[in-house]
């Protein structure tokens, strides 16, 4: 990590005054950790923090030590062991409390979660979160403020949750050109499509399993319609390519639209269904599109095995090739492990008067939706009758749209044929779609699968 040097002494001092020595001794030097949040993640920290001290101190030299915790509600049993009076509903008094000398935040959402952010990086405290709906949306800001206040701000929870990736991102390949980035982000959507595939379920009822499982909440939409995937897609996108963007800049489509009908077409096709995050940056004009969507990877293809609620990352560098991430993307122990992960980092950089930076946000060069490029997949319910794949295929070739493969199924009044294209350009499949629409011999046209990585 980069050590911010013009800061360092005054760092070194601040913890000094505030009761954190770096002066070497036999003893581990002791940081103080305000924990905003105590529910799945912050729950799971607290035991899991406590089973490693030891082995923390030892390695590190440093004892990091829960000494307050803001919760919505005191009086909940949380099953977890707290030293009397450690709890307190005002998580502001947290932030600001002497005895606090680094905030990990797990509340989520916006605010208050960015204002107590900022205040403990105005007062030079390190800070750690899992928020991906906070740094998709403000990330370049907090990270400008904890730079300029020689404080670590580190969020490895926020993406893909157990699984390392924002640190190998931003260290290990911080000098690789990297092309894309493209990953299973989001478990629940992960499991539904998983069902859907090995049982043939529908997806009403894959998602109600989802919800009693516990993977979906009541509300699914933040899951189902790739709101959460696409703030992941954002953090990523502006990791791996250095530029600013945002939740907003990310298009999204779910997979409320897919039927057990496109997860058999495809798998006979030999693809499965994933819905991805992909951020790619264009080597030549630099441009950076970033989408979710449902798509269909070829059978063989590394993320094609990653089932049920597990999320994987695949990365694309030119020098590197190609690598993948695994593991766990949520729940309570995978996440605190990473929570865990950066308090440690951040705890060492405190004591030693250093921090890493993300560097400068370049601005985005985004590339809309309507140009980006795929294979895509079409089926169509036809009337079968002569001259009906002559006036379909004649749509395609209007809009510059060249099929790769095409196949027909079923006989009598009415047929289905199923398209797959070569490279094609999104404007022009789109503009394909709406015209099949108007064709009389043409009675329904399917959801638009694009095909991603063969
Ligand atoms: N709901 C998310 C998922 C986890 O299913 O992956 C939190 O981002």
């Amino acid at each position: 990590m980069r050590i911010g040097t013009s800061w360092a002494g005054s760092i070194v001092r601040r913890i000094a005054s505030r009761g954190v020595s770096n002066e070497p001794s036999d003893q581990p030097t002791r940081v103080r950790i305000g924990l905003l949040g105590c529910g799945n993640v912050g729950g799971a920290l607290v035991p899991l923090l406590e089973s490693q001290r030891g082995a923390i101190a030892a390695r590190t030299g440093i004892d990091p030590v829960i000494t307050r915790v803001a919760v919505r509600n005191t009086a909940r049993d949380r099953g977890i062991d707290l030293a009397e009076g450690v709890l307190t509903r005002d998580a502001m008094a947290v932030v600001a409390d002497p005895d606090v000398d680094l905030v990990v935040e797990v509340i989520g959402g916006i605010e208050p979660a960015r204002e107590l952010i900022m205040a403990a990086l105005s007062a030079g405290k390190p800070v750690v979160t899992g928020n991906k709906e906070l740094l998709a949306n403000h990330g370049a800001e907090l990270f400008a403020l904890a730079d300029a206040n020689g404080v670590d701000l580190l969020f490895e929870a926020a993406v893909a949750g157990g699984i390392p990736l924002i640190r190998p991102l931003r260290e290990s390949l911080r000098g690789e050109p990297i092309t894309r980035v493209m990953g299973i982000l989001n478990g629940t959507t992960n499991y539904i499509l998983s069902k859907m595939s090995n049982e043939g379920a529908d997806y009403g009822d894959a998602l109600a399993e989802a919800q009693r499982l516990g993977y979906a909440e009541r509300d699914p939409t933040a899951d189902v319609e790739g709101y959460d995937a696409g703030a992941k897609a954002a953090i990523i996108a502006s990791i791996a390519f250095g530029v600013k963007v945002v939740a907003g800049d990310v298009y999204h489509e779910g997979i409320s639209g897919i039927t057990a009908g496109d997860i058999a077409i495809a798998r006979r096709l030999g693809y499965v269904v994933k819905l991805l995050g992909i951020a790619e940056r264009e080597a030549d004009s630099g441009e950076v599109a970033v989408r979710v969507h449902p798509a269909m990877v070829p059978i063989d293809h590394p993320l094609a095995s990653v089932r049920d609620s597990y999320n994987a990352v695949f990365v694309e560098g030119d020098a590197v090739g190609s690598l993948m991430f695994y593991g766990r993307g949520a729940g309570g122990n995978p996440t605190a492990s990473a929570v865990l992960g950066d308090l440690i980092d951040a705890a060492v950089n405190l004591a030693s008067g250093t921090h890493g930076a993300l560097g400068t946000f370049g601005r985005a060069r985004m590339r809309p939706i309507d140009a980006t490029s795929a294979e895509y997949l079409l089926a169509l319910d036809v009337a079968d009758q002569p001259g009906v794949l002559h006036q379909v295929t004649g749509v395609f070739a209007r809009h510059g749209v060249s099929i790769r493969a095409a196949e027909q199924e079923g006989a009598g009044p009415e047929a289905r044929l199923v398209f797959i294209t070569h490279d094609a350009v999104e404007s022009a499949v789109q503009s394909t779609v709406r015209d099949l629409r108007e064709l009389e011999v043409v009675r329904r046209v399917g959801g638009l699968l694009r095909v991603i990585g063969s």
